[in-house]
C-alpha cells in the first residue's frame, strides 16, 4: 500500500514536470537598459511562466523599426513571442489568446505605460484595450484585459 502510495506520488510528479515542460513559453525583450518598468514586466513574465531573454538596447528607435511598431502604438519594450510582436506591458491573458488562436497578425500592443498594466501598478481587470499590430490604417481592438 504505501509503495503503491509513493508510486502514485512520483507519477504525478512526472506528469506535473511534464505539463510544465509542454507549457514553458519563451519571450525575447528588448529594453531600454535603464527603465525599472521594463524590468518589472520581465519579472511578470517570468512568474507567469516565460522563460524571458533580456536584450538590452541604448535605442529603441531601430527595434520599434525592425518589427514594424509604429509611434501611435509604441511603449517602453518590444517582446517577441513566438512569431509574434507584443509591444509594451501586454497582460498574460491576452498572449495567451494570441499564442492559442494563433491570428493573422503580426502582434499585440498595449500603448504608452498605462499605470494599472502589468510591470507599471496593479492591474484591474477590464481597462486595458490591447490593439492588433498593423502596418497602416486605424488600430483595431485585440482584446480588452
Ligand atoms: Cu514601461
Ligand atoms: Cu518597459
Amino acid at each position: 500500500m504505501r509503495i503503491a502510495k509513493s508510486l502514485l506520488l512520483l507519477l504525478a510528479l512526472a506528469f506535473s514536470g511534464l505539463s510544465f515542460a509542454a507549457e514553458t513559453k519563451s519571450a525575447t525583450v528588448y529594453k531600454s537598459p535603464t527603465c525599472g518598468c521594463c524590468k518589472d514586466y520581465v519579472a511578470y513574465l517570468e512568474k507567469n511562466g516565460f522563460k524571458v531573454s533580456a536584450v538590452n538596447e541604448e535605442n529603441m528607435d531601430p527595434v520599434k523599426a525592425r518589427y514594424g511598431v509604429s509611434r501611435g502604438m509604441s511603449s517602453c519594450h518590444t517582446a517577441i513571442v513566438g512569431d509574434y510582436v507584443v509591444e509594451g506591458h501586454v497582460p498574460v491573458t491576452a498572449i495567451g489568446k494570441l499564442l492559442a488562436n494563433k491570428p493573422k497578425i503580426h502582434g499585440i500592443a498595449l500603448p504608452g505605460m498605462p499605470q494599472n498594466s502589468p510591470g507599471m501598478g496593479e492591474m484591474k481587470s477590464g481597462t486595458l484595450t490591447v490593439y492588433e499590430l498593423t502596418v497602416a490604417g486605424t488600430p483595431k481592438v485585440f482584446s480588452v484585459e
